[in-house]
């Protein structure tokens, strides 16, 4: 256990916010002695630390889960079924399952962060959500120290989102999830600028490594690397609109980037709509805008996590005003005020 730890370290936003108590696990049998040691503060369970933005220092426990291991459970003619314990980086897993020729996963190749923080808000990219691919997770539930397994239907799980945001938020602590990945590749390249990417490459007949190639070509071409420039990747949710709304806002904007959802629903991009506002490239005294990605806010070394926060909320403002919409932060905000604009 170490205490006023440096979180800097153990968040891409590289927000130097400080934890009372700090303690890494590797087993689920050190989680109630671990559990038991701070009973009344508040818990922080941390994976890689890509999706939350500390505001201030965390007057609790943080337990960074670093349960290791990759297991192929069973397989049927077209499927296998691989376990990952939740402390395995995510990208080395999509790897480990390229190598292995499990197809499934490649379109979620370089999003940063752990197994275990995956189903959390069904991370998805390019086409392809975890709930397309995920079979089951288990999880170990605080109050009881009991181990629960949870199916896909039991993680409820939408855009940016699980039954572990909503109605079970801070009940458990993800400790390994089972992937139904296939033996025969059905590659996705339809999405966004897959099809030109590995054109560029010269591939004609991708395949799950050459689609994984693209992928982070693009990603690589747009967001920023944490190591380089501190962020969360996209700060907030792409918003879900009315038709209505669409309509209105298409009549002032035929260009609006947006996604068709269902036939009343459309989904806007919210970089699309933080650019419109003028925001993209801000850069305020330690913490602004990203150029290449709207979506992305970023910490220029210093800011504090309050810093970004203010800007955040600075932008909803604008959209709000300009658009007539609120946008949803995607990333965590720790401490967790539910009443922040
Ligand atoms: P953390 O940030 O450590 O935790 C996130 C939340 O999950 C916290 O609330 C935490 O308490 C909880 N949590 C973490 N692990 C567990 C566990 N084992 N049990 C219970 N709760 C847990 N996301 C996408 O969906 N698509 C993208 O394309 C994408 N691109 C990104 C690009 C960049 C450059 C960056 C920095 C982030 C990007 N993200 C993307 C966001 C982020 O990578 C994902 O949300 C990722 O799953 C977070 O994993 P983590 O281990 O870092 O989680
Ligand atoms: N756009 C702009 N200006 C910008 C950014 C985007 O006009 O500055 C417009 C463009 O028209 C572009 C469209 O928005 O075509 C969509 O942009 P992009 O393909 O970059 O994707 P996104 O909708 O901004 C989402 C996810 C990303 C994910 C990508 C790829 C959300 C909140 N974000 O971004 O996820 O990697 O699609 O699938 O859904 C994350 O969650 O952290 C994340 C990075």
């Amino acid at each position: 256990m170490q205490h006023e730890l440096n979180l800097k370290p153990y968040n891409t936003f590289g927000i130097a916010a400080n934890a009372l108590h700090f303690a890494s696990f590797n087993e689920v049998q050190q989680l109630p002695a671990l559990l038991n040691a701070y009973p009344h503060l508040p818990l922080l369970i941390l994976g890689g630390g890509s999706n939350v933005l500390f505001t201030a220092d965390f007057e609790g426990l943080v337990l960074r889960n670093e349960i290791k291991g990759i297991e192929l459970l069973k397989e049927d003619a077209d499927n296998v079924y691989v376990k990952s314990g939740a402390g395995e980086v995510w990208h080395e897993f999509v790897c480990h399952c390229i190598d292995h020729h499990w197809a499934g996963l490649e379109n979620l190749s370089l999003i940063p962060g752990s197994v275990g923080a995956s189903p959390m808000q069904n991370i998805g990219a390019y086409g392809v959500e975890i709930k397309d691919v995920f079979h089951e997770l288990s999880a170990y539930h605080i109050a009881s120290g009991e181990i629960h397994t949870f199916n896909k239907q039991q993680c409820q799980f939408g855009y940016r989102e699980s039954v572990f945001k909503r109605a079970l938020k801070n009940q458990y602590i993800i400790i390994d999830v089972t992937f139904k990945l296939h033996k025969v590749a059905n590659v996705k390249t339809s999405y966004g600028a897959i099809q030109q990417e590995l054109e560029k490459m010269g591939i004609t007949e991708p395949t799950i490594q050459t689609v994984s190639k693209a992928v982070i070509a693009i990603r690589q071409s747009k967001l920023p690397d944490p190591k380089v420039l501190g962020n969360a990747g996209s700060f907030f949710k792409n918003p879900v609109v009315s038709m209505q709304l669409f309509e209105t806002i298409k009549r002032n904007y035929p260009e609006v980037s947006f996604y068709p959802v269902s036939e009343t629903e459309v989904k806007l991009a919210a970089g699309w709509l933080i650019e419109k506002a003028g925001f993209k490239g801000l850069k305020k005294e330690n913490c602004g805008v990203h150029d290449k990605q709207a979506l992305v806010l970023v910490n220029y070394g210093k800011s504090t996590g309050q810093e970004i926060l203010d800007l955040s909320t600075q932008i909803i403002e604008q959209i709000q005003k300009l658009f007539g919409l609120t946008l949803e932060r995607e990333v965590n905000i720790i401490p967790n005020h539910e009443s922040i604009l």
